[in-house]
């Protein structure tokens, strides 16, 4: 893969059942408890990725026999039986947090010299709670670069157990690494958290493996578990799809408004992540649980107060779906997600920022505040942070130009994340099936009439301007001096002007074809066009035109949200207000820039406020930010992203 993958937008819905990999959280508990145990278990549908590979080889150097089958994703495990010793030997847990933070606390329950280590990105990250757990029952453990940091050396010469108190407030894994390793304590283990815990659904996850594989954690109240010593017996085990992987495709449905069922995910499942589903739910998304499904159909994307300390591996999908939200969006109770694979909150800050989203953040997460108007491409820095390139790729199915900088970091959890959701790319309709209309909304000054002309020729297609109505009546009423505050007169005369709309704008027989973009026609129209019985009138002729041609480029304010809110290809053109102005200004002899840009302002505000179909992106169309481009490079890409919707 190159250092750069380059989004290119889907254009429509997102539909289908992707092939998500197994839960990473489940995989490498059910490979330490399959290595520790005695006899041969079986674990099916598991994860093979950088973070369960380091797992994989730390139990083979502990002396597990294991038969992986790659193409079935399934590994047959000859455990140890219990029997922990090594002689100086050096683990390397590569950037895998559960690894490292599951073995440590095994690897003292053994015997002999053991280094455990990782890579810079694991080295940065805390152990500190967990060391001061161990040491406190007797544990020998030597940092050998900086405290509470990787490299550990262990003396390891087995654990008196009793009790030992952590706090779960930087990471749940402290607490499973310690659950994980105290059957092998003499006299077992009674964990005392302390302060809050963050991820607890993580906590039961552990609970359920340690049960798979035979052992027994008793929980006598919400702060307490008890473990006897014993021994871990094998299982055979079927791994769930990992549901921190699902929430990019559910994300992908509510993004675009598309459909996706995740299979083998349930309301019973052992990840909490799948808890993201009730926020999509909570945001608008149609979402349906089955006996072992879930979908996820989008819908118009509200906003809303998410707290998200259970499941924080999906707050930065989250991040990326309120940007496409109506509404302003809290990330909330998600403080602790600053010692992840990186900062994640200054990571979404930083990157949402370049993208055009106004994001702050606050003590324990971050507020979105959206304007759909202002998404932008932007190269994507992911700090080899395999959910920032995941979550952040999904700007790019409606944001052309979004970036995605070493994308090979998802091989951490999902390594051919992008070819999956690559598979999910709508297929195109053949043209003849179709009504193909390619919907092109956008302000004053978006480069939509330039564009809109030379796309249509460009597929051959006929091209239809409705602003071009809305002015003609505009002139109507000058011309024969209605008030335009009249708003009977105004329809009644929209009822009855005949317009004639191709090379030229024809009004009641008279060529309107400058008198429509002339300043009092310009100032007008945006009164009559909230007209909503003039609307009434007019969006009809707008359809039958489309439907008697079997399709063309339509553009307007109200073409996807409105006219043919199923049209095959929905775009919003954009750019900066200061550009657009300047568009105009080019334009219009009769106006100074200052006068142009006011103009401007008041029009958008007009336009986009008005009660009767207001000017806003459609749901699911692609954001296209012509600021920087010229309109040859916008027309040849709309053209792409069109074929790949519409075939012949
Ligand atoms: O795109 P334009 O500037 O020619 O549009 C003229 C006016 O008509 C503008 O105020 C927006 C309005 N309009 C509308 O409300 N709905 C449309 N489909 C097209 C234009």
């Amino acid at each position: 893969m190159t250092d750069v993958h380059v989004m290119q937008p889907f254009g429509g819905p997102i539909v289908g059942v992707p092939d998500v990999p197994g839960s990473k959280s489940q995989t490498n508990r059910a490979l330490l408890c399959a290595a520790l145990a005695e006899g041969t278990s079986r674990l099916s549908g598991i994860l093979f990725a950088d973070d369960t590979e380091a797992m994989l080889e730390a139990v083979i150097s502990l002396g597990a026999e294991i038969e992986a089958d790659r193409e079935s994703a399934s590994v047959e495990v000859k455990g140890i039986g219990g029997d922990l010793r090594f002689q100086d030997i050096v683990i390397d847990c590569r950037s895998s947090g559960t690894t490292s933070r599951f073995l440590l606390p095994v690897l003292v329950a053994g015997k002999g010299n053991v280094v455990i280590d990782g890579s810079d990105q694991l080295r940065s990250r805390p152990f500190d709670e967990q060391i001061r757990a161990l040491r406190s029952l007797g544990c020998s453990l030597t940092e050998t670069r900086a405290p509470g940091e990787l490299p550990i050396e262990v003396v390891a010469e087995g654990v008196n157990g009793a009790r030992v108190e952590i706090s779960g407030a930087t990471s749940s894994q402290f607490i499973s690494g310690l659950m994980l390793a105290a059957p092998l304590y003499t006299g077992g283990l009674t964990i005392e958290l302390t302060g809050t815990v963050v991820s607890r659904p993580y906590l039961d996850l552990t609970v359920n493996v340690m049960n798979d594989f035979g052992v027994v954690v008793e929980q006598p109240d919400e702060s307490t578990y008890v473990i006897q010593q014993g021994s871990y017996g094998c299982a055979d085990i079927e791994i769930e799809p990992d549901a921190s992987a699902a929430s990019y495709f559910f994300a992908a449905a509510a993004i675009t408004q598309g459909k996706v069922k995740v299979d083998g995910l349930h309301r019973d499942s052992c990840q909490g992540d799948t808890q993201f589903v009730e926020v999509l739910e909570k945001l608008g998304a149609k979402v349906t649980w089955g006996k072992n499904s879930i979908e996820v159909q989008g819908d118009r994307i509200n906003g809303g107060t998410f707290d998200l300390q259970d499941f924080s591996d999906t707050a930065q999908t989250l991040a990326s779906v309120a940007a496409f939200a109506e509404s302003e969006v809290e990330i909330k109770g998600i403080g602790f997600i600053r010692v992840k694979e990186t900062d994640r909150i200054t990571a979404i800050v930083s990157e949402l920022t370049k993208c055009g989203v106004e994001v702050t953040e606050t003590s324990d997460g971050v507020i979105i505040k959206p304007d759909k108007w202002r998404l932008k491409g932007a190269s994507i820095e992911t700090y080899h942070d395999h959910r920032m390139a995941m979550s952040m790729s999904l700007l790019g199915l409606r944001v052309p130009h979004i970036e995605i900088t070493n994308p090979g970091c998802v091989a951490k959890t999902f390594p051919n994340f992008f070819s999956v959701l690559e598979k999910l790319r709508p297929s195109a309709v053949p043209l003849a099936e179709a009504v193909a209309v390619a919907a092109i909304d956008g302000p004053a000054g978006s480069g939509k009439s330039t564009v809109a002309r030379a796309l249509a020729v460009e597929l051959n297609l006929p091209h239809f301007d409705t602003g071009a109505m809305y002015r003609a009546v505009a002139v109507a009423a000058l011309r024969q001096q209605i008030d335009a505050s009249d708003s009977g007169a105004i329809a009644a005369l929209a009822e009855t002007v005949d317009i004639k709309i191709s090379e030229k704008t024809i009004v009641d027989g008279i060529d309107a074809t400058e008198e429509i973009r002339g300043a009092e026609a310009s100032h007008l129209v945006s009164v009559v066009a909230a007209n909503p019985d003039v609307r009434r009138i007019l969006v009809p002729r707008q359809r039958e035109w489309a439907t008697e041609l079997g399709g063309g480029v339509m553009e307007g304010r109200d073409i996807g949200t409105e006219v043919f809110p199923d049209a095959i290809f929905k775009v919003f053109l954009t750019a900066d207000l200061q550009v657009r102005a300047k568009r105009r200004f080019q334009e219009t002899a009769d106006q100074t820039l200052d006068d142009v840009l006011q103009d401007l302002k008041r029009r958008d505000h007009v336009d986009s406020t008005r009660d009767d179909s207001p000017l806003e992106v459609a749901p699911g169309a692609v954001i296209f930010d012509t600021s920087n481009m010229s309109a040859e490079a916008v027309v040849s890409e709309l053209a792409e992203m069109f074929r790949l919707r519409v075939e012949g």
